[in-house]
Order: structure tokens, then C-alpha cells, then sequence
């Protein structure tokens, strides 16, 4: 096992940070993972599994041992008339495993289309977009104990899935490495269009028959208008959350801001729009030296050039500060601080 010393994570995470981990590896298996597990370099260091890097503002060098994951790997295990079940290496990268699928017309996950980042990712913050999450597909996570190695498959239910979380970023945080994960997709497709502009974009686009490709491709085309490409612009997605409140702090909420972008849930709590309220604070578009708000989407922080992640973290601070002064509500960070 090639463990290297003083490691460049330039090109390892979206946001284009320049920090250096004290010791790096990438394991290609997972007898190259239980080498390490065993390894005092392991043992005797902090620990960061990389995945995509897609989902982590690195704030200073990381002291401590990098482990990359690079299980790659797309397994059919189980298929009949009606669904087919794929197991995929924790190292592939999404984006081309939801591309894998939809050539396939396997359907399921065509909403997720061009979310950076890696398949063992995809359950630990159970990644979603356009009225679809992960969770709703995932059979099966398989995850070896970085204390000894011992490999344990977990169900959805033990996944305990939640918005943005599950049991990986909760009680289990820091404890598995995500090896494959377990898709149940569909040949007998029922196709989620229920976000606007979904449906507005396969308007535009002029398609009358729905079909796995068309969805995909109307997800590209809005996510690349609104969001910007981490090969060009460093960021990692929303940098927050959209918060949860209950119905009587809406209800206050909309009696001064009538005009609050909000989605009521199933449980009578309300979602708002973090994007909404951070745009009416006047941060959209704003640049403060190689750093900034997107102008095209008030939730995703970018990097411009070579900032460091605590001048980005210290936006980030800023923005939560004034949103609750304007709105009392508190904004939490989804990308990992590092
Ligand atoms: N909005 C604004 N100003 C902005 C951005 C958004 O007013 O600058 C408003 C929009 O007009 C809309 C509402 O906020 O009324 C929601 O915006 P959008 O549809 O873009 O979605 P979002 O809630 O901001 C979430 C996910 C995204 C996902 C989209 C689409 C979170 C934290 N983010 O964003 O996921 O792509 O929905 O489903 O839940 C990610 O997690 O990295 C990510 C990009």
C-alpha cells in the first residue's frame, strides 16, 4: 500500500481548495482497505474517507491520513420483468452511474442526473433533487468498520434516511467506508414531473412522450443553467440546508413576507427556500475577492480562483447571521467543515 506524505487535495475536492493531508492513499479494493485499517499510519492519525470531494470546504491542511475510495464496479444482481437490482462500487462517480441507468432505461434515479460527487455518497447525505431522493431506491448499503475491518450490510430501514442525512452522517459518522450500494430501478417507469420546472423545461425542450432520457436530460439542462460546472467554478452544491419549521413560525413568517417561496410537508411542517431568503439579504451575485455567492443561485458559495476555505467559511457565517436577523430562522450548513 502507497502511503504518500504531505499530499496536494487540490483536484480532490469541487471547491478547488488548495490544502495538503499529511498522508494520503487511494485503496482499490477492499483487502487494500483492511491493509491500511491495520496500518499504523491508520492507527495512529485522524482519518478522512474521500469520496468525490464534492461535499467538504476544507478550512486548513487535514492532519491526519486521506483514504480514497476508488471501488469501482456495476453489477446487475437481480432483474425480472418488472425491476432490476444494481450493485454499484461506493467509488464510482454518480453522474455516469445515473447515465449507465438511463442508456439502460432503468428508471428510479433520472431526477439525480449531473449531482457531482461519488455513489458511496449518494446514501450518507441521501442526495436529491427534483422531487426525488436517493433513499427511495436504495435496498442495500454494504460498509466495512474502520475500527476492524469486519464488513456489515445495512437495509434502507437501518440507513435511518432523513432530508440531507442518514445514520452514516448521524451516530455512525466516521466509523464505515461505504464499499457498494444496492439499487432497486424500474423497467416500467412512473415519472416524477411534480417540480415546475421539470416540467416547463420538457415544454421548452417540445417533448410530448415522457421517457427516462427526456427527464435526464431536462435535469442537465436546468441544473447547468442555474448551477455552476465544478470543472470551471469551485463550490460544492447548496452550502445549506433548506430549513425546517413548524406551521406557526411560517404562518408569522408569511404574515411579514407574504411572498415567502416555501413547501409545506407531509408531517404539517413547512420547508423554506434557504436560496429565497439568503437572495432577499442581498448576497446573490456577490464577489469578495476570488470568492463568492453564485449570481445565479443565492445557496451555492463559489471559489473564483485560489481562496481559502476560511475566508469561504467565514461568508458562510456572515450569511447565516443575517438571515437570522431578518428572518429568525437559522440556516445550517450541508457541506462538511474541514
Ligand atoms: N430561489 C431564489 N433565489 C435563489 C435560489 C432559489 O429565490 O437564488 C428560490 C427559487 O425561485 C425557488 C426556490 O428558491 O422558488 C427553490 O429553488 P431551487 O428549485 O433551485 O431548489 P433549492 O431548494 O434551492 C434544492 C436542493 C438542490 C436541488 C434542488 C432541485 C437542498 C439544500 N438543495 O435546492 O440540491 O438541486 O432543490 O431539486 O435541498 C445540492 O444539494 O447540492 C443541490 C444542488
Amino acid at each position: 500500500m502507497n502511503v504518500i506524505k504531505n499530499y496536494s487535495l487540490h483536484k480532490l475536492n469541487t471547491f478547488g481548495i488548495d490544502v495538503n493531508a499529511k498522508l494520503y492513499c487511494e485503496i482499490n479494493s477492499t483487502d487494500e482497505l483492511i491493509e491500511i485499517i491495520g496500518s499504523d499510519d491508520f492507527k495512529n492519525n485522524q482519518v478522512l474517507i474521500l469520496g468525490g470531494g464534492s461535499n467538504l470546504l476544507f478550512t486548513k491542511d487535514y492532519n491526519g491520513i486521506v483514504v480514497k475510495n476508488n471501488l469501482k464496479g456495476i453489477e446487475v444482481v437481480e432483474e425480472n420483468n418488472d425491476h432490476v437490482s444494481v450493485t454499484v462500487g461506493g467509488g464510482e462517480n454518480w453522474h455516469e452511474f445515473v447515465m449507465h441507468c438511463v442508456n439502460n432505461n432503468y428508471g428510479g434515479i433520472e431526477n439525480l442526473s449531473l449531482i457531482p460527487g461519488n455513489v458511496g455518497a449518494s446514501p450518507m447525505q441521501n442526495i436529491g433533487a427534483y422531487g426525488v431522493e436517493v433513499k427511495d431506491t436504495i435496498t442495500k448499503v454494504e460498509a466495512i468498520d474502520l475500527s476492524d475491518g469486519a464488513i456489515k450490510v445495512f437495509s434502507n430501514a437501518d440507513c435511518n434516511f432523513g432530508y440531507r442525512t442518514s445514520v452514516f452522517k448521524q451516530e455512525l459518522k466516521n466509523k464505515y467506508l461505504i464499499s457498494a450500494v444496492t439499487f432497486q430501478l424500474t423497467k416500467q417507469p412512473t415519472f416524477n414531473t411534480s417540480y415546475g420546472a421539470i416540467t416547463s423545461e420538457l415544454e421548452a425542450m417540445g417533448v410530448t412522450d415522457l421517457s427516462i432520457k427526456n427527464i435526464s436530460k431536462a435535469v442537465c439542462n436546468i441544473r447547468s443553467s442555474k448551477l455552476p460546472d465544478v470543472k470551471v467554478t469551485g463550490n460544492a452544491g447548496s452550502f445549506f440546508k433548506n430549513p425546517v419549521i413548524d406551521s406557526s413560525t411560517f404562518e408569522k413568517l408569511k404574515s411579514d413576507y407574504p411572498e415567502v417561496a416555501n413547501y409545506p410537508q407531509p408531517n404539517g411542517k413547512v420547508k423554506l427556500a434557504a436560496g429565497w431568503m439568503i437572495e432577499q439579504c442581498g448576497w446573490k451575485g456577490k464577489r469578495i475577492k476570488d470568492y463568492g455567492v453564485h449570481p445565479q443561485h443565492a445557496l451555492v458559495l463559489v471559489n473564483y480562483g485560489v481562496s481559502n476555505g476560511q475566508d469561504i467559511y467565514n461568508l458562510s457565517g456572515e450569511i447565516i447571521a443575517s438571515v437570522e436577523e431578518k428572518f429568525s430562522v437559522t440556516l445550517e450548513r450541508e457541506v462538511n467543515i474541514l
